[in-house]
């Protein structure tokens, strides 16, 4: 299979919301791919975060794709939302959907990438039944629901799972990750097969977002920015 390229998707979740446009902007110029976008109803996780109308005001400032990580029960009530908001693509939990494949047929209907997401306790093979129809796969490599969580280890022979489970399905999709990336687990992620990397607190935690964008990209071993 050839080399697919590496992306930063960078998450928004530890960004300064008061100044979300400008954070846009900075991690942008410093060649982010996509704007990661994280939803959360403070059932399926803890926490709660941001809605359509937020998503709707980053899309006026955004020149990368919105990459909205649904973190909800029922996502289906709001996939057209996100859509009419700007979402250029939309993951859902496995966990948290009993219809994925009308889930994920209802999303690509409407134009849209369509993800889906494994988190830490979910078994790859989860993956098996659903892979051709998916434009990628999202594996958790914390616990949904906080940004700045510590990277959980086993995630990089779970990387290597799901790229086998693709495989097989012959599925080429890509292999995005999420939780506790930086420079350190970037590397080995990338070697064990994700493509797409998110990062939160790595780049906004840090003085400078558009020097730690740079930084991971370059980690990953990658200086290429791609626009999908
Ligand atoms: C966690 C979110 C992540 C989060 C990652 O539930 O899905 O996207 O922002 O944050 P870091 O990179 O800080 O682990
Ligand atoms: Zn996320």
């Amino acid at each position: 299979m050839p080399q697919q390229p590496i992306r930063i998707s960078a998450s928004i979740l530890s960004a300064d919301f008061s100044a979300l446009g400008q954070e846009v902007e900075a991690v942008t110029a410093a060649g982010a791919d996509w704007i990661h976008v994280d939803v959360m109803d403070g059932h399926f996780v803890p926490n709660i975060t941001i809605g359509p109308p937020v998503v709707k005001a980053i899309k006026k400032v955004a020149t990368r794709p919105l990459d909205v990580h649904l973190m909800i029960e029922e996502p289906d009530r709001y996939i057209e939302a996100f859509v009419e908001a700007g979402a250029n693509m939309i993951s859902v939990h496995v966990e948290a959907v009993p219809h994925l494949h009308r889930t994920v047929t209802f999303i690509k209907k409407h134009g849209i990438r369509a993800g889906v997401v494994i988190n830490p306790a979910t078994p790859a093979v989860a993956l098996e039944d659903i892979a051709t129809a998916l434009d990628f796969v999202l594996v958790m490599s914390v616990n949904p629901g906080f940004g700045g969580q510590e990277f959980i280890p086993h995630s990089v022979e779970k990387v290597r799972h799901v790229r086998r489970v693709l495989d097989a399905a012959g599925s080429s999709a890509p292999i995005e990750i999420d939780g506790g990336i930086d420079a350190e687990t970037a590397p080995q992620v990338v070697a064990a097969g994700a493509n797409i990397l998110v990062a939160g607190n790595a780049i906004f935690g840090s003085r400078d977002p558009e020097q730690a964008t740079r930084a991971l990209r370059d980690a990953a071993g990658t200086k290429t920015t791609i626009r999908a």
